[in-house]
Parts: structure tokens; C-alpha cells; sequence
């Protein structure tokens, strides 16, 4: 598919397909947690997160879904912050909203502050900022072995973006050692360390336009072409950057003739911009 030096099989993990709210990565991520917040008898989930955040949106749903509290601990303080299209969500389906301050959201790991938490809320299952911990990996080490069973064959590539890590490390997990894994960072200035225990897992460091959640025309429009194209949404905070840098690399032949290269869509559509962005163009 697509002009550039070498022709590629392009194809797209629809992850973002699994679940209409808890979607893409996070329905990954939360699986073995919840199944585990259940065993050990917990009624409540407590998370953290940005007014914008995929996780907390993903974690209210799920807790709703299955019948658990949840208490979002959000960074920032300012009372706009509750109008967030995210947060208004969250509240909905039923998750008690804690604002803190930034600063003190930078201590939110620390056991004075959990300790401070549970006295606050009781006891409750506590999910990481991102929803990355072991038992996260455990649920995105499922998407590789999905995708050779759906394509048939071992892909040759595995794309997928990059925030706290635990999708790729997952992918990279289970990936077959003739699968090599590309992460694409949505963070500027900041890639996890290689790990020689995954040596097939590298880091794409040049498509995060601008940092974390900026965006630029390019990008948007970049966006809005790939939507009328090919009629699936995407975001523009993870997997429109993702495609963007996989699409590039085509174009500069860094992929080997006809390899069978897969992008997983991680979801996240509730943080989706829609903007006007003029006429279309091809790819
Ligand atoms: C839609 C979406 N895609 C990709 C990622 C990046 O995943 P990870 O944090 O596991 O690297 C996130 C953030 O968790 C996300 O919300």
C-alpha cells in the first residue's frame, strides 16, 4: 500500500474496537485488574489521572459496568477542570472526583499520601496514573498473539504508541523474536530504556509534534485526511502520531519490501479533537 520506495502490507489492529467505553489499550490494561480487584474482594477502584485522561474515563466505565465505586483523584486543583468533557463523564456513570493540587499529585505514590487516600475513601483497589502495572502487561501481552491468529502469519512489524510503556512492553513480551516492535513516543524528550531482555522493541522518538497532547496543523490535517480515507477515527494524542511516523517511515523505505507491518489503534476516541481542517488530500 501507499506511494513511497517500497510497497509494505499495511494493517490495522482495531483494539480500539473492543469495547464502545472501555476501549483500545485500557481495556487491555484493566482486564487481569479487575479480575483481580474481584478475587481479593475490593467494591471500590481508585485511579488517578489528567482532566483528559483515557484511563479515568475507561476505569469509571468499567467500575460502573461491573457494579464497583471508583474515585478519581485528578491533578490540578482548578474547579474549570470538573467541566472537562472527560471528568463530566466520569461523574455520570458514578466516580467520586478528588482534585488535587499539582504538586501534590506528584507525591500520589508516596505512602503518606495513599495512606491519606484510604483514610479518606477506605480501602480500595488502586490502579496506577495510566493503568500500567504488572498485571496491565499481563492483558496487553494478549494483543500479539490476536494479531498473528487474525493475520494468519508472524507480522514482520508491530507499531503501537508510546505513553508509560505498558502496551509496547506487552507487545514486546509476547512478540515472536522475528517480530520487531516499534513504539512511536507521543512524549517529547523521554523514551523508556532499552530492555536487552526485549531486543526486538525499539523506540520512534521523532513523532511527538511538539510534547505530550500538542498538536499541529500538520498533524490535524494529517488526521482528518487518514478519517476520510479509510472512514476510521482516530485521536490525535496517540495513534494519529503513531500512524503519521509509520506512514513516514514508508515514504523514507525504512521498512523491507512487502513486510507485513501492523499498527495497533489503542483506542482513546473520547479525547478525539474535531476540527474543520479544509479540503482533503491523499495520504
Ligand atoms: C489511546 C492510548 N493509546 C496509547 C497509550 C499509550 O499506552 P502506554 O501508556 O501503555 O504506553 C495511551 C495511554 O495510556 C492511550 O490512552
Amino acid at each position: 500500500m501507499l506511494a513511497g520506495p517500497l510497497p509494505i502490507q499495511l494493517y490495522l489492529k482495531r483494539d480500539d474496537l473492543l469495547h464502545p467505553l472501555v476501549s483500545g489499550n485500557k481495556w487491555r490494561k484493566l482486564k487481569y485488574n479487575l479480575v483481580a480487584a474481584q478475587e481479593a474482594g475490593f467494591d471500590t477502584l481508585l485511579t488517578f489521572g489528567g482532566a483528559r485522561s483515557n484511563h479515568l474515563y475507561a476505569t469509571a466505565a468499567a467500575g460502573q459496568l461491573l457494579g464497583l465505586k471508583t474515585i478519581g483523584v485528578v491533578r490540578g486543583d482548578e474547579p474549570a477542570l470538573l467541566d472537562s468533557p472527560t471528568i463530566r463523564f466520569c461523574r455520570s456513570v458514578g466516580m467520586t472526583i478528588h482534585q488535587v493540587s499539582r504538586a501534590a499529585f506528584r507525591e500520589k505514590e508516596t505512602p503518606e499520601f495513599l495512606a491519606h487516600l484510604t483514610q479518606h475513601f477506605g480501602s480500595a483497589y488502586i490502579l496506577p496514573e495510566g493503568g500500567t502495572n504488572d498485571l496491565a502487561i499481563q492483558g496487553t501481552a494478549e494483543i500479539m498473539p490476536e494479531i498473528s491468529t487474525q493475520l494468519g502469519a508472524t507480522p514482520d512489524v508491530v507499531c503501537c504508541a508510546v505513553g508509560t510503556g505498558g502496551t509496547v512492553w506487552g507487545l514486546a513480551r509476547s512478540a515472536p523474536p522475528q517480530t520487531a516492535v516499534l513504539g512511536f513516543m507521543a512524549l517529547k524528550g523521554w523514551s523508556p530504556p532499552l530492555d536487552p531482555s526485549h531486543p526486538n522493541l525499539t523506540y520512534q522518538t521523532d513523532y511527538h509534534f511538539g510534547g505530550y497532547a500538542k498538536t499541529t496543523p500538520e498533524l490535524l490535517r494529517f488526521m482528518a485526511d487518514f478519517e476520510d480515507q479509510t472512514g476510521i477515527l482516530i485521536e490525535q494524542v496517540y495513534t494519529a502520531k503513531m500512524l503519521y511516523g509509520v506512514l513516514d517511515l514508508v515514504r523514507n523505505g525504512f521498512f523491507t519490501e512487502n513486510a507485513a507491518v501492523v499498527a495497533v489503534h489503542t483506542g482513546g476516541l473520547q479525547g478525539r479533537l474535531r476540527r474543520p481542517v479544509g479540503p482533503p488530500r491523499p495520504l
